[in-house]
């Protein structure tokens, strides 16, 4: 399965809504919330979201890039958020955090940055709906994809076979027309864009190559 996930993060704010409209054929709608300490930017918060899930019948995927998540929780679920994912570097319990998570009713997933290990994080899998791997330094839109990080995505899909659970292997940071076919073939099912889709003139055009690239990838694999 392939999930083509347009972050916002890349869209016109003063037409937001429009700009999310334009990707109804997308899988998903990645939301990126940075609070300028665990990432040193700022993006947007609760509101915002509540604004722009008003105006998409989507799933919607918040990626927390902010301090202790937990937090903040239950107010991504109200605003719209369908989807939880956490760092692993902002909390102290990843296990916690995910039945925190389910508790309140939302799918979970965690985030990795770029230089952490996949390896500590193995053993609780099977509690996670979807791993985010990062493919760059989490905080901004527009930087250049990680080849190195493949390596776990590729150690995170022998590991979910051999389980047999239904993790999802997410990969956000540079993907694009040049990309999405080496994330593909190592194992990644869902994939996030920013400026590959909102920085092209048709947006929903866009998602639809992205995804036609991955489905070729992923078929010369098997
Ligand atoms: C980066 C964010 C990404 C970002 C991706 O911290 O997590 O979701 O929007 O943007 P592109 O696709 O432009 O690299
Ligand atoms: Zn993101």
């Amino acid at each position: 399965m392939i999930y083509i996930a347009p972050s916002i993060l890349a869209a016109d704010y003063a037409n937001l809504g429009n700009d999310v409209r334009k990707v109804a054929n997308a899988d998903l709608i990645h939301v990126d919330i940075m609070d300028g300490h665990f990432v040193p930017n700022l993006s947007f918060g609760p509101d915002v979201t509540k604004a722009v899930k008003g105006v998409s019948g989507q799933f919607f995927d918040m990626h927390l890039m902010i301090e202790e998540p937990e937090r903040w929780f239950e107010t991504y679920i109200r605003a719209g958020g369908d989807r939880l994912i956490f760092h692993v570097e902002a909390v102290k319990d990843h296990v916690a955090a995910a039945q925190q998570v389910k508790q309140l009713g939302a799918q979970t997933g965690f985030a990795i940055k770029p230089g952490t290990p996949i390896e500590p994080y193995l053993d609780n899998l099977d509690l996670f709906d979807q791993v985010m791997i990062m493919s760059v330094e989490p905080g901004f839109g527009g930087q250049k994809f990680m080849p190195e990080v493949l390596g776990k995505v590729m150690t995170l899909r022998d590991h979910i076979a051999e389980r047999g659970l239904n993790t999802i292997i997410g990969i956000d940071g540079g993907i694009g027309n040049e990309t999405i076919a080496q994330a593909a073939e190592a194992g990644v099912d869902a994939f996030v864009a920013g400026s590959a889709v909102f920085g092209a003139d048709n947006p929903a055009e866009a998602v639809d190559k992205l995804r036609r690239l991955a489905a070729a990838a992923q078929a010369s694999e098997t």
